[in-house]
């Protein structure tokens, strides 16, 4: 089921919602899949719990909620882009997911108070407003209730052998992402500056790649995808071109192993007096 509420803002995710972007982030959900899971089974949900998923995109940890809830909980999936949100009620149907339901719009939502959990992923990495987004799920959260969140560290992204092709490139898009691409190591004070500071907790998870595995070349697929906006920063098109065919080399090599960012998951309980 999916209804719209008046979206404040228009979308803003700067990685787009096209065909090709909704696969990539579908199949990131089964990479991130048990890393996901793992955090839920550490939240002690109430019986029939009432969680929200902030930014869920075209799937984010729906299917994932509608079981920690159980038949008689409700899940609500928001994401202020219209596609995304489409893309999402496609995902709930093929799963048969009767719990959930899907909203585009952003917080503060006018239906969203009071959740038993309210959780992102991957949200905060692309924000020029991360402060403001963290208030908004805890303005969201019942006071004793949850607030969790999982986001990347681009510090731990790294190829081995080095090679100064990464470094240059993975610099260059760092500072035309959008977004604090080491936000993962921030969000404990995140949350403890927007209210959450209760039983706060933190884990971490990471993955490693080799020449077969498609997350080898994601830098260079971001390369692609921030081209424009690289060159209309002023980097040279030729000097990215020949960076990108020297990593695409080095990355192609049976020795080289890549790492991926640290998944970082924070979460913890909204005061129950402010
Ligand atoms: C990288 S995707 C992550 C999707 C999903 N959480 C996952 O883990 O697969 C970020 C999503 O957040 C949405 N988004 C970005 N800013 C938002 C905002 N202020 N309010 C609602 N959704 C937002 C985007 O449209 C996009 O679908």
């Amino acid at each position: 089921m999916a209804h719209s509420v008046e979206a404040p803002n228009p979308p803003t995710y700067l990685l787009g919602s096209s065909p090709a972007e909704r696969e990539r982030l579908i199949a990131q959900c089964d990479l991130l899949r048990d890393a996901s899971r793992d955090l839920l089974s550490r939240l002690p949900l109430p019986r029939d719990a009432h969680a929200l998923d902030f930014g869920c995109g075209p799937l984010g940890i729906l299917d994932l909620l509608s079981d920690a809830v159980g038949p008689h909980g409700t899940v609500v999936g928001l994401d202020n882009d219209q596609q995304m949100i489409t893309s999402a009620e496609l995902s709930i149907e093929e799963r048969k997911l009767a719990n959930v339901s899907v909203t585009c719009g952003t917080l503060p939502w006018n239906g969203g108070s009071g959740f038993d959990l309210v959780h992102c992923r991957l949200l905060l990495i692309n924000s020029a407003d991360p402060e403001a987004i963290t208030s908004s799920m805890v303005a969201a959260t019942r006071p004793g209730g949850w607030i969790a969140i999982q986001e990347f560290d681009w510090a731990t992204w790294q190829c081995d052998p080095p090679h100064p092709a990464w470094d240059r490139l993975k610099g260059l898009l760092a500072a035309a992402f959008g977004g604090d691409v080491q936000i993962g190591s921030r969000l404990p004070s995140l949350l403890r500056t927007a209210g959450a500071g209760d039983n706060l907790q933190v884990a971490a998870h990471t993955y490693y790649w080799r020449p077969h595995d498609p997350y080898q070349v994601l830098l260079l697929h971001f390369a692609e995808l921030f081209r424009e906006r690289m060159a209309s920063r002023g980097v040279d098109r030729g000097h990215l071109t020949s960076l990108v065919s020297m990593l695409r080399d080095h990355l192609a090599h049976p020795g080289t192993i890549v790492r991926e960012s640290l998944l970082v998951q924070a979460w913890a309980q909204k005061p129950l007096r402010p």
